[in-house]
């Protein structure tokens, strides 16, 4: 039984700001890290920034500043994103710390003892975006086979780590380890990569100097690979700290993109296997986001802040899109469209309506009281199996389809509402009634705490609105069927995903109207739940010349508040008083941050717009049929 966690991210390279590529990786490594603390285990996340090297010391030239000036700044930036998206890591390890510096130099010194560095004469190729050496016979059309970019001569004294004596042991470690490197497709690119022959690497440089200098040789400085590799084992209190370090190594995944997968699965095992210490459990590497079917890259310059995303969309809507839309393990293409349907689909479509019908009904049926339970439960095992799913999946590192699971119980509670008709059972005092709704809130609750790795706000919200303190939703063990006590007084609020309005979004090319309408079934009209309203005040809205906030009686306990397109056909002053059609189910959205809740029906004309009114006053709630 593992008692505790240790998982990393990459450590990023600050020479510039992170894209939603990097968000991508720190964004699962914190879903797993919250599902090991949602199973009680001690969880250790660490992240970090790889600040040494050639490309940082000349980005802090052309930006006319010291290196670690320089490198402290996006330092800064980049904690402000992971707090933004609330990444939960309890270390966040920077390679130009003292304790860093410390453990890479005793580590030379350490393998120079050993005879795994010793001191010769390089001659190759090296690639400076990549920070990568390759001989002769490894380029692409001369060119570096990782990301075809130029390469340049190089013949200097350098150290090497003799990775040739670490072949044979590192495959044997990897064909009696089946998850050592995943996914499978990883796995045999390494294997048929080591088949090949493990050459020697050159773990030093001469030419530049912002790296840690070599204790036995200071003219040299650490191959930043070296360098950044180890940060794993100083984070955990190597050579600092015996016991900690010893609680915490070896890391239970090392998650991080496919293009280091060879860092990490060869070079990085080879040099633990040289210290005599063991190997982390498992490297996983992922798949790309694409833009336009390419890498999202910095040196690209195709790239997406997260920043905005998140101020856009919410933090949650953007940890959604990047842990469900892709599989994990695969490439996918990133896209603002995609985000935005995935957000009014699953989100504010499935689970926000869910959470708002449940609530309404419960508010209206039962006097705002979770009722107890009669009989058997419809939704049991569908609650079971999710949770069942989303253990098996997060179990294998499979976040994407830990998600689906759980939104599988949010769809079937959906159907669910549709097949039991609750309305019905109301109007006959049908005694069902209360298994239904306990049912369906109960459901609810249980998502809450499975959406715990991957979402951070709703989770909470759910928890609020069905009356419930989310600090009892801390453990695994809360998604247990039975936990929500009937008699729990629900906290209806507002939609937890309003809809973004796709006119207020920045969506290109809006997908076209078809020709004509189609025709609809009764049954399809009678799904619109179409009322009088009498409008109680109007106010423009400010930024936006078309639209007036309204606030409207539509025979509720509380006003309803709509945004509507009228404001160039009529002053907010000629309103109040007025009666008008609204529809009173439609999806909520949020216009210009205004939460609209139905819309009032108008006719166009060329010359205007004339809201539609009865002939003679109804009273406001009146059903339009
Ligand atoms: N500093 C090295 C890693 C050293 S780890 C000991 C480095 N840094 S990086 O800033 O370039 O970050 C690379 C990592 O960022 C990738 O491995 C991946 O985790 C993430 N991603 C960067 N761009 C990405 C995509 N377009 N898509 C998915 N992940 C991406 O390499």
């Amino acid at each position: 039984m593992a008692e505790r966690f240790t998982v990393t991210t990459p450590i990023y390279y600050p020479n510039d700001r992170l894209h939603i590529g990097h968000a991508y990786t720190t964004v699962a490594a914190d879903a797993l890290a919250r599902y090991h603390r949602l199973r009680d285990e001690e969880v250790f996340f660490v992240t970090g920034t790889d600040e040494h090297g050639q490309k940082i010391e000349e980005r802090a030239q052309q930006a006319g500043k010291t290196p670690i000036a320089y490198v402290d700044e996006i330092v800064a930036d980049i904690r402000d994103l992971w707090q933004l998206l609330q990444i939960s890591y309890d270390d966040f390890i920077r390679t130009t710390e003292p304790r860093h510096e410390h453990v890479v130099q005793e580590i030379f010194r350490r393998l120079e003892t050993t005879g795994d560095i010793y001191l010769s004469q390089y001659e190759g190729w090296y690639c400076t975006p990549c920070e990568s050496f390759w001989v002769e016979g490894k380029l692409v059309d001369g060119k570096c086979p990782s990301c075809g970019g130029p390469v340049q001569r190089l013949n200097e004294e350098s150290y090497f780590f003799r990775l040739s004596r670490y072949a044979e042991p590192l495959l044997a470690h990897i064909e009696a380890n089946p998850g050592f490197i995943q996914p499978t497709s990883r796995r045999n690119e390494m294997i048929s990569f080591i088949r090949q022959g493990l050459e020697d690497i050159s773990v030093s440089r001469t030419s530049f100097t912002w790296g840690i200098p070599l204790p036995q040789d200071p003219r040299h400085i650490a191959y930043v690979w070296v360098d950044a590799l180890t940060n794993y084992i100083t984070a955990c209190g190597y050579l600092q700290d015996e016991s900690r370090f010893e609680r915490l190594w070896p890391a239970d995944v090392h998650l991080v993109g496919k293009e280091i997968v060879r860092f990490h699965a060869i070079i990085w095992p080879a040099i633990l296997l040289a210290l005599g210490l063991p190997l982390p459990r498992a490297v996983y590497g992922h798949g790309w986001l694409l833009l336009g079917e390419q890498k999202m890259s910095k040196s690209r310059g195709n790239v997406i802040d997260p920043r905005q995303l998140v101020q856009r969309y919410g933090r949650d809507a953007v940890r959604y899109y990047l842990l469900r839309e892709v599989p994990f393990g695969a490439d996918g293409n990133y896209t603002e469209d995609a985000l935005i349907l995935r957000t009014n689909v699953d989100l504010a479509n499935d689970l926000g309506n869910l959470l708002s019908r449940t609530t309404a009904m419960i508010e209206r049926f039962t006097d705002g009281v979770v009722p107890a339970p009669t009989g058997k439960s419809v939704l049991r095992p569908t609650a079971e199996e999710a949770v069942k799913k989303a253990v098996r999946n997060l179990d294998r590192l499979q976040v994407s389809d830990a998600v689906v699971a759980v939104f599988e119980l949010v769809r079937r509670a959906n159907k669910f509402i549709e097949e039991a008709a609750p309305w019905q059972l109301n109007r006959t005092g049908d005694p069902r009634l209360a298994d239904v709704l306990y049912d369906l809130a109960e459901s609810l609750r249980i998502v809450a705490v499975l959406l715990k790795p991957f979402l951070v706000d709703a989770p909470h919200a759910i928890y609020r609105q069905l009356g419930l303190d989310s600090a009892d939703a801390a453990r695994l063990a809360d998604a247990a069927w039975g936990g929500l006590p009937a008699g729990t007084r629900i906290q209806r609020g507002d939609p937890i995903f309003p809809r973004i309005d796709v006119e207020d979004a920045a969506v290109s090319d809006p997908a076209q109207a078809p020709e004509g309408t189609p025709e609809v079934s009764v049954d399809d009209f009678a799904r619109l739940d179409l009322r009088v309203g009498t409008i109680l005040s109007a106010s423009k809205v400010k930024g936006a010349d078309r639209l007036l906030e309204l606030t409207v009686d539509v025979g509720e306990s509380e006003p309803r508040t709509l945004v509507a397109g009228l404001a160039e056909h009529y002053q907010p002053e000629e309103l109040p008083g007025s009666q008008v059609v609204v529809v009173a189910n439609l999806q909520p959205a949020k216009i210009r941050g205004v939460v609209s809740r139905g819309m009032i029906l108008a006719g166009k004309t060329q010359s205007g717009m004339q809201i539609v009114s009865p002939r003679q006053a109804l009273p406001p709630g009146t059903k339009i049929k």
